[in-house]
């Protein structure tokens, strides 16, 4: 075959692709759970890659990871390299990582601290705000440096979090979702924070499974006993569950919160986001094992240690848990069509002091096993999955209505960004 015959063939599936998926979605039931190829097929999840997380915006990180000019880390989205960095005027930026000349990685650590991006193949180098400053001496009078500065990627902060968007395209409104997330984490400072603990975890199981799971607690009671020292589990106290006990300690709570001007309503932005303060379990104040605070030194502004615990949701790739001693932040990143990284990270106030402050056992003590349940929930669920014995199932619109909003906003999303 020749190289535009191999083009042509590669064109022709994708072509196909787009239409097996827009078929699956169209002909999707919307209560049962999605067909075996949205969990295994290649092709499928190249379109996860290509209209999801190439297309909307994506969690990678925190402002208080680089805190200071020149720091940056690294994180790949589907293929793509990408790199954020801490500028000189203090903004960050987000870049292709991938160098102008012969298309190198510039950055390959997790990582770092530098003066100026330096590529380590033939040290072209770049400043912070990725303009061209050195290309050797032998490239030419025609050669433009300023026709070769780094890409940039879009990129938003509010609240601490970064934001990526890698379209080149259409760049979908994210500024109602920033500025709840601005109002929401006022409290918690922040920038006057730093990651404590950190742990990644390579699943395997499709990046949905990862998520479904997340988005329901009908599995808590039979995996979770550590998380369910602490963590009630309904979203608001409307949920048919809600006992007329936690709607009184909700509305007690609330009172102290609305006094002391901590956000804590309800919030939702379409199906995408959603955040919402709720009491964790009466007399506990953390996600610890016994329910204790983690931290001694408490977030940001905040002085009354019953904050329960503030979720948020970003689709299609995180979810948080905010306390008044720490939070606790959580990445998924798509590997493989079967496997799935989820990154954990503990974050305290930048001024608690490892082993005086707080003990990083304790602070990871819940999340850990918590995390490793899931594991290996997810990774039971895709070996199901991949059976010729699989069948769509029935969802519960009590325990699993969490699961239906993201499988619907996840279609909604496909169908939508596969027309643009
Ligand atoms: S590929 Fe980067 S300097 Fe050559
Ligand atoms: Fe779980």
């Amino acid at each position: 075959m020749s190289h535009i015959d191999l083009l042509n063939t590669a064109c022709r599936n994708r072509e196909e692709a787009h239409e097996q998926m827009q078929q699956l979605l169209t002909e999707r039931p919307r209560n049962l759970s999605l067909p075996q190829p949205f969990y295994n097929d290649p092709q499928m999840f190249r379109v996860d890659i290509e209209e999801v997380f190439l297309k909307e915006w994506i969690f990678v990180g925190m402002t208080s990871e680089i805190p200071a000019r020149g720091d940056y880390f690294t994180v790949e989205i589907g293929q793509n390299p990408v790199l954020l960095v801490r500028d000189g005027d203090g903004s960050v930026e987000a870049f292709h990582n991938v160098c102008r000349h012969r298309g190198s990685r510039i950055c390959n650590s997790r990582k770092g601290k530098v003066a100026n991006l330096v590529c380590p193949y033939h040290q072209w180098t770049y400043d912070l705000k990725g303009n061209l400053l050195f290309a050797g001496t032998e490239m030419g009078d025609s050669f433009d440096m300023k026709e070769h500065g780094l890409k940039k990627a879009h990129c938003r902060t509010a609240g601490g979090f970064i934001f990526v968007n890698l379209t080149t395209g259409e760049v979908p409104d994210l500024d109602p979702f920033l500025a709840t997330m601005d109002e929401y984490m006022e409290p918690y400072d922040m920038e006057n924070t730093k990651v404590a603990v950190e742990s990644n975890i390579l699943e395997k199981a499709n990046w949905k499974l990862v998520i479904e799971n997340n988005r329901e607690c009908y599995h808590c009671s039979g995996s979770h006993p550590e998380l369910l020292n602490t963590l009630l589990e309904w979203d608001d106290t409307h949920d048919p569950r809600a006992s007329e006990e936690f709607v009184a300690q909700y509305e007690r709570q609330a009172a102290a919160w609305d006094e002391e001007k901590i956000p804590h309503k309800h919030v939702s932005h379409g199906l995408q986001n959603r955040v919402v303060r709720m009491p964790l379990k009466e007399g506990t104040v953390a996600m610890t094992i016994d329910g204790t605070a983690s931290c001694t030194k408490l977030m940001g502004r905040i002085k009354n240690p019953e904050m329960g615990s503030m979720r948020i949701l970003h689709l299609p790739n995180s979810w948080n848990h905010m306390q008044s001693d720490h939070v606790v932040v959580f990445r998924v990143l798509p590997i493989s069509p079967q496997e799935t990284l989820v990154t954990t990270k503990w974050l305290v106030h930048k001024d608690a002091v490892e082993g005086v402050d707080y003990d990083p056992k304790k602070l990871r003590e819940v999340w850990d096993a918590t995390n490793e349940q899931d594991r290996v929930l997810a990774e039971e669920n895709q070996l199901g999955i991949n059976s010729i014995g699989y069948q769509p199932g029935p969802y519960s619109e009590t325990f699993e209505f969490g699961v239906i909003n993201f499988i619907d906003w996840y279609c909604e999303t496909v169908r939508n960004n596969l027309s643009k």
